[in-house]
Order: structure tokens, then sequence, then C-alpha cells
């Protein structure tokens, strides 16, 4: 007799183990009683027949509540029935702790109330499946970059400027000194990418979001791949790459989870590369015939994305965007310079931007000209400056966020359920 974990109980079937979770369910029947526990691994039903257990930890019935803890020892018993294909025929049950009115009742609760309790409600079978989801997809980016000759190579989370713009950025207080929160490891990749060559780095990034939307976090988490002597084209092979790979090893993993999420998967097994492309002038000129009022110069919001988005089966590419409206470091188009060899790659089903990335400006005359045309101080980034000085090379790169890939693979509504603890411009709680 041993512990094991409800989701090995399948190679177990007739020997006598000990299962330790919480309760679920609780659901009686004369003198039998089932008892739904879950271990994180996932649920099983224990049956327990009247004079055929033994309780400890327990006077009554009634002090088996909701996800109290318990060790459940009983022989497993085949059940075709069963989601889990087995049942426990329980002959001890010991509950460890108690749980008095656990705020969570299985009723519908409002989103705040649920997000409020944050806490507990990662113990919903939902959540859970959200959460082994979003470890999957994180596994699988890692092994793709890593397979590659992608080095992981951590940037810095304070950081003096600004990578991303100054209007979303987090100041903080560096003993007397104004520091920020990084927006982007980017500027670092650049450099580390000289110096290994293909490089990643994954880690949490902020952004001061005054936008309420299904979309945004004040902290989220960014892969940003970036590569020596890589140009735009092959920028964009390695995005869609990435997001296939994702997407298959997930189908060929998680289907549990998909399933536990109802997650119609048929608009997934379609994310294959290669994707399609539009330039930002076929983008609008798309948009404008459909009768949105946009004119050449503006940015996309979300309802443009979205309705950009459908027009295609797969992730979509948006590239050569107008220069005004992105980032200082981003490569004009030699042929025309009043747009960048940038892309933002459009997801399926009104989930929006997944990935942004470009080409960067190697050359060192024309980045010292974008830093001013952006009003932004050359000795801010000086170091950042230095890497046209000595042995620049065309290098490319791409930041995907992880919170809205996981919203768009699971199906999600909203990305506040991508990430264990949501921060959003009106919550840090808990
Ligand atoms: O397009 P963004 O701002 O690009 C960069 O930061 C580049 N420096 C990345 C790079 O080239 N290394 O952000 C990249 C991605 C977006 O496409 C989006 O998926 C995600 O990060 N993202 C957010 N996700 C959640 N909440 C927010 N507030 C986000 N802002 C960006
Ligand atoms: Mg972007």
């Amino acid at each position: 007799m041993s512990t094991i974990s409800v989701r090995d109980l399948a190679s177990h079937v007739g020997e006598v183990v000990t299962l330790r979770g919480w309760l679920t369910h609780l659901r009686s029947s004369g003198k039998i009683h089932f008892v739904v526990l879950r271990d994180g691994t996932g649920e099983v039903q224990g049956v327990l027949r009247h004079g055929e257990c033994v309780w400890e930890g327990v006077e009554q019935l009634d002090d088996l509540e909701q996800e109290c803890a318990l060790a459940l020892e009983g022989q497993v018993r085949a059940d075709p029935r069963a989601p889990s294909g087995v049942e426990l025929d329980v002959r001890r049950l010991v509950r460890l702790a108690p749980s008095p009115h656990y705020p969570i009742q299985p009723k519908a609760h409002g989103v705040d109330f649920l997000m409020e309790h944050r806490h507990l409600w990662v113990r919903s079978p939902r959540q859970a499946a959200i959460l082994r989801l979003r470890a999957r997809i994180i596994h699988a980016i890692r092994a793709f970059l890593d397979d590659h000759g992608f080095i992981l190579a951590d940037p810095p989370i304070i950081t003096p400027s600004a990578a991303e713009g100054t209007t979303t950025l987090f100041p903080i207080d560096y003993f007397g000194e104004s520091m920020y929160l990084s927006q982007s490891g980017q500027l670092y990749m650049e450099a580390l990418a000289m110096a290994l060559g293909r490089v990643y780095a994954f880690g949490p990034t902020f952004r001061a979001e005054k936008s309420k939307t299904r979309r945004h976090l004040t902290e989220f988490w960014m892969v940003e791949p970036e590569m020596a002597f890589c140009q735009f084209e092959e920028n964009l092979s390695w995005q869609e790459q990435l997001v296939g790979y994702v997407v298959q090893d997930v189908l060929a993993h998680m289907q549990p989870e998909l399933s536990v999420l109802g997650r119609d998967s048929e608009a997934l097994q379609r994310v294959v590369p290669p994707f399609p492309r539009v330039t930002y002038d076929e983008a609008l000129r798309l948009l404008q015939d459909r009768g949105y009022a946009l004119t050449w110069g503006e940015d996309f919001g979300a309802p443009e994305e979205t309705a950009l988005a459908a027009m295609f089966d797969r992730p979509v590419f948006v590239t050569h965007f107008p220069r005004a409206i992105k980032a200082f470091y981003m490569q004009p188009d030699p042929e025309r310079p009043d747009v960048v060899l940038a892309a933002d790659l459009l997801a399926p089903e009104g989930y929006g931007e997944i990935i942004g990335g470009s080409e960067r400006i190697h050359d060192l005359d024309l980045l010292l000209q974008r830093l001013k045309d952006h009003n932004m101080d050359p000795n801010a980034y000086s170091w950042y400056v230095d890497l046209r000085r000595y042995g620049s090379v065309p290098h490319s790169g791409f930041g995907m966020g992880i919170e809205r890939v996981v919203a768009w693979i699971a199906g999600l509504d909203h990305v506040r359920e991508t990430i264990p603890f949501a921060r959003t411009l009106n919550r840090v709680w808990p």
C-alpha cells in the first residue's frame, strides 16, 4: 500500500492504495456514500459502505465539508462509467483538515467574487485545467527554442530606460533614483544575440496599461527570441514555426484539459504554417471595404484586429506598418522608408495580437536619428547605441505574450484566467 496520484490509478486496479487530496463533492444514497476526491492530478469517486469503512477525524457526515483535506484508503476498481475509468472502494477515511464554510459553492458566482477569492478559485477543475495548459504551452515554447539552438538568457527586470514608449512605464524608487520595471527585455536581448547568436528571454514584463480590456494585464509574461544575422522574412518564419509547434503540441498532449474547457479544437488543427500575410496597406483596404473609417497612418484597435483576423482561417501577419505608429528601433523598409519591417501576428477568433516583432535598425546614424525623432535622450541609450558601433549586423526578434496565447488556445473570454494571479488596472488582490 502506498500513496499514489489519481492520475496513475488506472494502472493499480485491484490494489489497495492511499490517496490524499481534497473533497470536491459528497453524495449519499441510503447507507452508501460517494466521495469525490481531487488531488491536483485528477478526480476520482470513492464509494463508502456503512460498516465496511473506518472513519477518523470525522464525527458525522456533515464534517466532510467541501475542500476538507482527506486521505482515502481502499481498493481500486475498474469502472468504465467513471470519467477516470476507475473508482475506489474505501475502507478507511481520514479527515486531515477541516474546511468550514468554504466560500466558493457549487453554484454560479460572479467573476468579481471569484477573482476576489482567486487563492481558492484556482482549485476548481476548470481553473486548474487552464493552469496546466499554461504550463504545457510554456514547456512547448521552451522545448522548441532550446531544440533550435536558442540560448535562454535573462534580461534585467529593473531598468533605467523605456523599451516600448514612456506612457506605460512603472516607475520604482531605486535608492533615491527613478528606475522602471521592464516593459520588454528586447534591448538587452539584442546585446545578448551579438554574444550568443540566437537567444531568448522568458520572464515577466510590466506595463502601466490604463486600458481595461480582455487582453491587457499590467504584469504579463513574454517570450522574446532575438537572432543575429536574421532579417525580416526569416523572423516571420521563426514565429510561424513556433506558434504551429506550440498548438500542435497542445493538441497532442492536452486533450483532457481542452475538453474540461469545452474547447473546440477544430480551429486549432488548422494552425499549421505558413500563415497568411497582409501588409498594413492591404489590411487597411480590407477594413475600409467593410466600412471601417480608418485613414492611412492610424493604428488598428481591437475591433479592427478582430475583423481582420476573421478574414483568415489561421493566424495572420500584418506587416509593413507606418513608421510613425511603431517603436524607434524598427528597421525602415529600404524601398519605402515610411513603413517599417515589422509584423504583428493576429490570432484567429478575436484574440488579437499575440506577437509583435521586427527587424532592428543596425545602422548607427539611422538609430541616432530615430532616437532624436522620438525625442529620446541618446545618453540614456548609449550602451544600446554601442551595439551599432562594434560589429553591428542585421538582426531581428519578436515578443509573444504568454497570456494571450493561453487565452486563445484555451478559448477563454479574458486573459485574467490565464495567469495564476492576474494584475490588472483595478486588481492587485490577492
Ligand atoms: O508588441 P509588443 O509591445 O512588443 C514588444 O514589447 C517587443 N519589444 C517585443 C520584441 O520584439 N522582443 O508586445 C509583445 C506581445 C504582444 O504581441 C502581446 O502578445 C503581449 O506582448 N502584450 C501583452 N499581453 C498582455 N497584457 C499586455 N498589457 C500586453 N502588452 C503586450
Ligand atoms: Mg505590439
